[in-house]
This record gives C-alpha cells, sequence and structure tokens, in this order.
C-alpha cells in the first residue's frame, strides 16, 4: 500500500523525510540543519534555512511565467462582486502595502493585527506582513472589542489594520468603530489603524491615529521579499485555552511553508494551476493554511468567499460557485453541510449545476456524524473526506491522503494519521490503550514541520498544557480511539473548550462573563448538542439569594454580556436559573454530568456528589426549557 510506505517513512526517519519535502520549495538559503533542539529542548525544523513566504505565494510563480494566472478569485454574494486577481496583481498589492507598512515604521519582528472581513485586502495584509517579517495576528471578526483589546495587550500590535465594516447576512458588522474601542479598553496603544474603506453605511468618526489604506497603497514604494530566518514566527493565532485567556500559537515560517506545500499536493490532491476551496474565515487556521498560504505556495487558485452557505442567497451558493470556478476540492465543516441539508433536504439544488470538476469535498473543524457525511456523498457524487487537525497543528493530523492514494472511508473515523504524525492513544498513566479503547489523543514527539514552536509570551503555559502532561508527546486535548485498521475516532475534547458551528470557543471564558453579572451568586457554561452547530453552550445560573430582578430581565442582560465581550460568534442564547448547582463535596460543580445529562449520554452520577437529589431538579429544568434531547 502506497500510503502504509509512505507513511512509515516519514515516522521511520523523520529528517530524511522532511528534507526531501523541503526542496521542494524555493529557499534563499537551503537549510542544512533538518531537524533541531530550541532553547525549550523542543523541536524546531531547518534552522539555518532562509526563504520568504510572500516570496514563495507571489513572487515564483511570476518568475516562472505565472504572473496572468488567478491568484484569487474573491466571490462575494453579499456584495454582489467577483473578482478575479492574478499573481502579478497580487504582487502590485502586496509589494506596495509592504512598502506603505514600512513607511510607517514597521520592521522584520514588530507585530500587527488585522481585523477584517473576507475581502482581498486581508490576504494582502497578511502576505505584505510576512513579505517583510512583520508577525500578523488576525482576528476573527466576529470577536467582540473586549476580546480584540486583550489581543492587543498581548501581541502589542504597532499597527492594526481593518476595514471599515464587515457584511453578515442581514446585519453591518462596524469593524473600524470596533477597533476604536478595542484601542480605548487596551493598556497597550498601537501607533496606526491602517483603514480600508468599504460601502460606508454609517458615518465612522476618523481618530488621529488613522491611516487610509488606498491612499498608502498608491503613495508607497514596490518593496521586495526579505530572506527570513526558517524559525523565524510568520504569526500568531490565538486560540481558546480551558482558562479565560486566549493563547497565542507562534507558527514558524520554514517548516510551516514545507508542511502547506505537502498538504496541497498529498492531502488534498491538488495540482499547480488547479482551484481549491476552503470555505472558513482568515481568523481561523483553516483561513491562514488553505485560504492564503498553502494554495498561494502551490500555485493554486484560491476562492475568497465572503457569504454563507445558507442565505446568501440561498443553499446553492456552494454548488455555484464550484461550478462556476471550477473548484477540484472543497473543504469546509460540517455544520455548513448541515445548514444546507436543512435548506434542502432532498439536495434539488445541487441538481442545478454541473459539478464534474469537484473531485474531493473535505470536512472538518469538528466531529463529522454519519449522517451528514452520507448526505454529502450521496448528493455530490464525490468522496467525502472528514479529517482532523486543529490551530496548533496548522496542518491536518488525520485524514485520508488522497494525494498517495485514496484509502477506504469509514464514517465517523478522521481517517489513518497523516504522514509525520504517529499518533496514540494513551490512559491516564500515559500507557498506550488497546485498540477500540477510548483515551487521550496524544502525537509522539517530534511534531512535524508547520505544527506550533509555542506561545507567545507564555512558554511555561505552552510546557503545562501540551508537553507536561504525557512526557515524549504533545498532548492535543482531544479523545478519541483506533479501531483495528488504524482509523481513528475523535471522540470529543476532554477538556472545557467547546466547537460550535467548528469555531472554538472556551466555555471558562464565557463563565467568567456570566459570573460577573451583579445578580449571579454561581454558574455554569458548559457546551450541549445542536442539531446544526453541532454544539452550542448553555449557562446554569443560581441568582444572588436577596435578588428582586425578573428573571427574563437577568437572561437578557446575561446573554448581551457574552455577545458584548466576547461576540456574537459565542451563539450564547441559553441561560437557565436554577436553584442550586450539583458539586462534589469538595465544592467542584460536576459540568460533564450536566452536559451529559442534557445530552442523554449515559452517565454516572459520582459518588463524591454533595446532593444527589440536584440531578432530579435539573432534569425537571431542561425538560421544561426544551434543552438538548429533552425536548419532548
Ligand atoms: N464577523 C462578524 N460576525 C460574525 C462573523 C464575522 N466574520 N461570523 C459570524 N458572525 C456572527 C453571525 O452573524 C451570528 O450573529 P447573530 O447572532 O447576530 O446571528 C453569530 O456570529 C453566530 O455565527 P454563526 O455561528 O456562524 O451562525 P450563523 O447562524 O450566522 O451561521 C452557519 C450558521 C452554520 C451557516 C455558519 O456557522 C457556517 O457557515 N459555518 C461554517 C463554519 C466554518 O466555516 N468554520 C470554520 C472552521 S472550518
Ligand atoms: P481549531 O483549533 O479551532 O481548529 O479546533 C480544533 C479542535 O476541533 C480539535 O481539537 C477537535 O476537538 C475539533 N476538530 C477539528 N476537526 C475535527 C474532526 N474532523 N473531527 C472531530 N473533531 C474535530
Amino acid at each position: 500500500m502506497k500510503y502504509q510506505n509512505f507513511y512509515n517513512k516519514s515516522i521511520e526517519d523523520p529528517k530524511e523525510f522532511w528534507e526531501l519535502q523541503a526542496n521542494k520549495i524555493d529557499w534563499f538559503k537551503a537549510p542544512k540543519t533538518i531537524l533541531s533542539k530550541d532553547q525549550y529542548n523542543y523541536n524546531q525544523w531547518f534552522k539555518d534555512g532562509e526563504l520568504n513566504l510572500s516570496y514563495l505565494c507571489i513572487d515564483k510563480h511570476i518568475n516562472e511565467g505565472f504572473g496572468e494566472q488567478n491568484a484569487i478569485i474573491y466571490d462575494s454574494p453579499v456584495t454582489n462582486t467577483k473578482q478575479h486577481i492574478t499573481f502579478n496583481n497580487l504582487h502590485h498589492e502586496v509589494s506596495k502595502l509592504a512598502g506603505g507598512l514600512q513607511q510607517l515604521g514597521l520592521q522584520k519582528g514588530d507585530t500587527c493585527i488585522i481585523y477584517m472581513p473576507m475581502i482581498p485586502q486581508a490576504l494582502y495584509a497578511m502576505l505584505a506582513c510576512a513579505r517583510i517579517g512583520v508577525i500578523h495576528s488576525v482576528v476573527f471578526g466576529g470577536f467582540a472589542p473586549h476580546e480584540l483589546a486583550i489581543r492587543i495587550d498581548d501581541c502589542k500590535p504597532k499597527v492594526i489594520i481593518t476595514a471599515s465594516n464587515g457584511i453578515e447576512i442581514e446585519r453591518i458588522i462596524p469593524y473600524k468603530p470596533f477597533v476604536d474601542e478595542a484601542i480605548v479598553k487596551a493598556t497597550y496603544k498601537p501607533k496606526h489603524v491602517i483603514v480600508f474603506e468599504r460601502q460606508l453605511i454609517v458615518e465612522i468618526p476618523m481618530k488621529n491615529y488613522d491611516v487610509d489604506y488606498t491612499s498608502l497603497v498608491e503613495r508607497s514604494p514596490a518593496i521586495e521579499a526579505v530572506p527570513m530566518e526558517s524559525t523565524h514566527p510568520s504569526y500568531i493565532l490565538y486560540t481558546s485555552g480551558t482558562t479565560g485567556t486566549p493563547k497565542g500559537i507562534i507558527r514558524d515560517t520554514g517548516g510551516y511553508a514545507t508542511a502547506l506545500k505537502f498538504s496541497m499536493k498529498y492531502i488534498y490532491g491538488v495540482n499547480e494551476g488547479e482551484t481549491f476551496w476552503a470555505a472558513s474565515d482568515v481568523g481561523w487556521v483553516v483561513g491562514h493554511s488553505f485560504i492564503t498560504y498553502g494554495p498561494l505556495l502551490n500555485r493554486n487558485t484560491t476562492i475568497l468567499f465572503e457569504g454563507k452557505p445558507i442565505r446568501t442567497p440561498d443553499a446553492s451558493t456552494f454548488w455555484r460557485v464550484i461550478s462556476e470556478h471550477k473548484v477540484k476540492a472543497m473543504f469546509t465543516a460540517p455544520t455548513a453541510i448541515r445548514a444546507i441539508k436543512k435548506e434542502d433536504p432532498t439536495g434539488e439544488m445541487v441538481k442545478g449545476y454541473d459539478l464534474s470538476c469537484l473531485k474531493y469535498q473535505f470536512l472538518a473543524g469538528e466531529r463529522c456524524d454519519v449522517a451528514t457525511l452520507n448526505w454529502a456523498e450521496e448528493k455530490l457524487k464525490v468522496p467525502v473526506i472528514d479529517h482532523w487537525w486543529q490551530t496548533e497543528s496548522g496542518w491536518p493530523m488525520l485524514a485520508n491522503m488522497v494525494g498517495v492514494d485514496l484509502q477506504k472511508i469509514k464514517p465517523g473515523s478522521a481517517g489513518l494519521p497523516v504522514c509525520g504524525y504517529e499518533i496514540q492513544i494513551l490512559n491516564e498513566e500515559g500507557e498506550e490503550v488497546a485498540s477500540s479503547v477510548e483515551g487521550y489523543v496524544a502525537v509522539k514527539l517530534p511534531l512535524p514541520p508547520g505544527t506550533l514552536s509555542n506561545l507567545w509570551n507564555n512558554p511555561e503555559r505552552f510546557r503545562l498544557g501540551y508537553l507536561e502532561r504525557f512526557p515524549g508527546y504533545y498532548f492535543t486535548g482531544d479523545g478519541g480511539y483506533v479501531d483495528e485498521d488504524g482509523y481513528v475516532f475523535i471522540t470529543g475534547r476532554v477538556d472545557d473548550i467547546i466547537n460550535v458551528a467548528g469555531h472554538r470557543l472556551s466555555t471558562a471564558e464565557m463563565e467568567e462573563v456570566v459570573a460577573a453579572h451583579k445578580s449571579v451568586a454561581e454558574c455554569a457554561v458548559f457546551g450541549v448538542h445542536c442539531e446544526i452547530k453541532g454544539q452550542k453552550p448553555l449557562g446554569l445560573v443560581v441568582l444572588k439569594h436577596d435578588e428582586v430582578s425578573e428573571e427574563q430581565t437577568i437572561q437578557k442582560e446575561i446573554i448581551k454580556d457574552v455577545r458584548k465581550e466576547i461576540g456574537a460568534v459565542a451563539s450564547f442564547r441559553d441561560v437557565l436559573i436554577v436553584n442550586r448547582l450539583p458539586k462534589t463535596r469538595s465544592g467542584k460543580i460536576l459540568r460533564k454530568l450536566l452536559r451529559n445529562i442534557a445530552d442523554e449520554m449515559n452517565y454516572n452520577i459520582p459518588s463524591t456528589i454533595d446532593d444527589p437529589s440536584i440531578i432530579k431538579e435539573i432534569i425537571m429544568v431542561y425538560k421544561a426549557n426544551q434543552i438538548g434531547i429533552h425536548k419532548n
């Protein structure tokens, strides 16, 4: 079997395997040291190599005669716009914006936050930063000013690049006013805010720190890509952890470029010149790896889609985009398929389009239920491939590597280990468990190139969170098991992280906001099953004993607080008032028990519970409020 041999080679001799892959990208200085250790005794790749991501994504292709190939197709049903951007166009925009950043005083090693909707300027901004070694941190637009402020204080950007506004279904997102609000909230103050103006609906007050994006690009010189060390951080991407403070995942340059080039070919099975579409957002890791850097590195045309799977204008949008732009492989989250399936259960809308260009449909971001996978397979008539990874890994850890050879698809499994990832299922003691036994999903060190190199400002949290739990392994935070054929089944997070519509969120963070409400004595926030979004957060709240306000008013206020502090993306809409919360005798709230009861999972009431009679009360509240599966 081709896959098995290829995979085995990557595990038996990682240095040889990845050196060969690294040779497939253009280095300014080819690496001699393939794998080494950093100051924290953690793996680093291609230490003495030099390269530039922006060069590899743009200039290289122009130099090879592909300047007139489409690099990006911007398709925006929300603004009724389609724009074809060639590598020559991309070069013009990116090299001049990089010149503009330099003129504003940005240098290699400085940081820059990008808070933008899904418009070409977001990609230009990322590539312009990479061109001069400025470390970007893209923040998802669904996060509120408070979340943005936390990130500003952590990564201290000299500049924030934003747009006047974004467009959601029936709603304008005021990006620039959100940035202004975040700057007021943050302790650290950026020097400039570069604003790209689009379809201004509301008047936006200008500030002294504002710089107009368009005129900055117009007046700035185009500059060349600067060689970067392989270990230079290309970006910081914040992701939810188990505490209220997000973690800044650091990505290197050389390992990342090698891994992405490898992924496009061997995992997604796309060749240079073909069209690839990841329907996600630049604010997530998918947007970094497979809207921006991966496809462009591989000289694919990447689709930049500003819309939703439904209601922009309807559930046929995805099929229209695939057919119109000749997409060979597409990637989305199962939640998007569920949303489409709900609107068009029989798949009538699929029939309206010629999808013969589509060879593979990839799904990731959350657990893919078998019904969704089967529906997509039946309607699209192509292999539908669930694959598993996370912000930390930066590229898939489990998949069906179609570019090597298509393996049997087992619905419910996220597939087989991808080259470089020695995945093992461990028990509490860190011992490998037998096949089909559930445990903690861990990856044996060293991790392959392209995975996280550390946490920004917090190497201690990196060590404790990922490396200390099982010495010699990277701990993924997921639970799962391996079957007798080596297929891995991911069963879900083993911590307080939830996945809402493919968006990773921390319930601990939501709990902090709920607990801060003046009427709340104590609370618990956890994820429960949601038919469309996979999971949704639920808050249980015990009020202060002297509370006199209307319960409904309190509930509304709490929901508003979470939206204001964390953002609309939290989808926090359910708060229940209860008399007490189940706890252990030592006072720990039994969140997992609360979740399992809501989802009608098998649950054991722990012997350490303080008062078992609370469980009946909770079940009654769930039923009365039609929570989770207790709808009937
Ligand atoms: N900027 C501002 N607000 C945003 C946003 C953005 N980029 N993205 C989402 N939001 C807002 C939405 O407007 C919504 O606000 P509302 O409460 O006022 O309606 C809220 O955040 C929740 O968004 P979402 O969870 O996306 O729900 P939805 O009902 O708007 O759409 C789906 C549901 C399933 C169609 C949508 O979630 C989807 O397409 N998911 C695919 C997920 C995906 O691509 N994940 C990336 C990982 S692969
Ligand atoms: P993120 O860092 O936002 O990409 O989220 C990563 C988390 O999403 C993982 O740790 C998993 O819990 C979950 N996840 C991603 N893809 C899958 C998948 N294919 N199957 C199950 N869970 C997934």
